[in-house]
């Protein structure tokens, strides 16, 4: 278990996603306030999810054929991904975003 220092939360403005060069890869995102980190590499190919589109519902849209995947829960919403992202432990602490990959 390592835990990643990812980044100031200043530094990742609402609507916004950075990637974490961790193993595996982990796309961090921000969504009014509230911190995810989920798998970055789309389960359906070789895409990163810190590319996607972050929609105001919550959830991520891949920027390579747009399956849409829950941010909460990492669960895909649409075809053609049906295999759910892994998701990860975040903390915030001191105005410093932190992820925790197993
Ligand atoms: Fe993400 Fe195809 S690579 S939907």
């Amino acid at each position: 278990m390592t835990r990643f220092h990812v980044c100031s939360l200043s530094e990742l403005p609402s609507g916004e996603a950075k990637r974490v060069e961790s193993d595996p890869a982990v796309a961090v995102f921000n969504v009014e306030g509230e911190i995810f980190a989920l798998a970055d590499q789309c389960t359906h190919g070789d895409a990163s999810m810190a590319d996607g589109y972050v929609e105001d519902d919550c959830t991520v849209e891949c920027p390579l054929h747009a399956a849409r995947f829950c941010l909460r829960t990492g669960k895909a919403l649409s075809q053609p991904a049906y295999i759910d992202l892994a998701t990860f432990p975040v903390a915030v602490e001191d105005g410093e975003i932190y992820v925790t990959v197993e």
